[in-house]
């Protein structure tokens, strides 16, 4: 197998979180492949402690939308001032457009009983949205604090806890997407070198933010 390291970090970078979607449908087996993606995770001692639960649309879809802003106003009213200038920064409010109208809301459930599902849910999520940007798709880490009413409004397991609920689907050409730049190894990897001296790391390779 030869996948060419820049064609990874290229995709990498590329996929961006896209909060508005056309109704334009989703082919089912590029849906499929990426949950076969998010299922390849590693998890702890091999648990697998995921379930992911496709949200078609219907009518169904305008109370998950009011479960979601109802969750959201509480959770902008309870943020900390840099938050909320960062909400407003970037426009995002507790409108929920997407939650009524992108092709796909898929619930990301972890089984709490399990050893570090917590951990291995969000490694299985980063599987699954990276995995929709190589198929051309394009979707929202969306993380409402829901409680268990969204469990049996879904009908799901109670016990299981609901750690996002991404949309998925084409995402509207107009959309503006300002720029969220990430730090590189220079300001986010650190070395201790063999006599226990914390360094920064010496950085090597030119680095896009
Ligand atoms: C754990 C996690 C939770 C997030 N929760 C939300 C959310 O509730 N609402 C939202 O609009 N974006 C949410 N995001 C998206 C982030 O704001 C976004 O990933 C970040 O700003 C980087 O932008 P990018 O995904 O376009 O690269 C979340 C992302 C992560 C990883």
């Amino acid at each position: 197998m030869n996948i060419d390291p820049a064609d990874f970090h290229a995709l990498l970078r590329r996929r961006r979180s896209r909060r508005f979607f056309t109704s334009r449908d989703v082919e089912p087996e590029k849906l499929e492949r990426a949950l076969i993606a998010a299922m390849r995770a590693p998890s702890g001692a091999n648990t697998q402690p995921w379930e992911y639960v496709l949200i078609e649309r219907g009518p169904i879809r305008e109370k998950v939308r009011e479960f979601c802003e109802k969750a959201d106003v509480k959770f902008h009213e309870a943020s900390p001032d840099w938050l909320k200038a960062f909400f407003d920064d970037h426009m995002i409010t507790p409108v929920k457009e997407f939650a009524a109208n992108a092709p796909y809301l898929v619930a990301v459930f972890g089984r709490r009983d399990l050893p570090f599902w917590l951990q291995s849910v969000w490694l299985s999520v980063a599987n699954f949205i990276n995995a929709l940007e190589l198929e051309g798709l394009h979707s929202l880490t969306y993380t409402p604090s829901l409680t268990r009413d969204f469990n049996k409004l879904l009908g799901v397991d109670e016990s299981w806890s609901c750690q996002a609920v991404l949309p998925v689907g084409y995402g509207e050409p107009d959309e503006e997407l300002k720029p969220r730049p990430r730090k590189g190894p220079a300001e986010k990897a650190h070395v201790v070198d063999g006599e226990g001296n914390l360094k920064p790391y010496d950085a090597h390779l030119p680095f896009e933010p």
